[in-house]
């Protein structure tokens, strides 16, 4: 599984820095949704699901946590630490979020309303998912 982060461009002067992200140019898709977890308690892991269809880019503008990603084959931990660093979450990716430091703020951008029937939150649904395309793909 690649694991696609991207380094946003920090515009810095001696004032600080300032980090403007724009659709379809710094995110690779249009956003529909902006939402952020913060207040996250010790020991907390979240997430738990995978989506159908929803694309996006995770940024921990504030503190730091941990990313899981997991395409059925293969599991990743990614870390977020900075916030300049956004980390790209495809479709059909199960993820889950953790090691949160108290004063995390972690905000996601979205390529969709929200809409819980794109949502996959049983893990072995999700395999069978992931199998399910993979045959559809090789039977073409
Ligand atoms: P939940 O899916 O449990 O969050 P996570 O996957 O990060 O653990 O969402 C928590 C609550 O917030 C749940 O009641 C649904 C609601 N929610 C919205 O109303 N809009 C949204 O965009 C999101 C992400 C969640």
């Amino acid at each position: 599984m690649q694991v696609v982060k991207y380094v946003f461009q920090a515009h810095g002067d001696e004032r600080g820095q300032l980090v403007a992200l724009e659709e379809e140019k710094d995110i690779p898709f249009k956003i529909k949704r902006v939402y952020y977890l913060y207040d996250t308690l010790p020991g907390v892991t979240r997430g738990y699901h995978a989506h159908k269809s929803l694309e996006q880019i995770l940024v921990c503008i504030h503190g730091s946590c941990k990313i899981r990603l997991d395409d059925g084959h293969e599991k990743k931990v990614v870390a977020l630490e900075k916030p300049y660093e956004g980390l790209y979450v495809s479709h059909a990716v199960w993820r889950e979020m953790f090691d949160f430091s108290p004063d995390a703020v972690l905000m996601v951008l979205a390529s969709e309303l929200y809409d819980e029937s794109d949502y996959i939150r049983n893990y072995d649904k999700f395999l069978e998912y992931v199998h399910e395309r993979e045959q559809q793909v090789e039977e073409g």
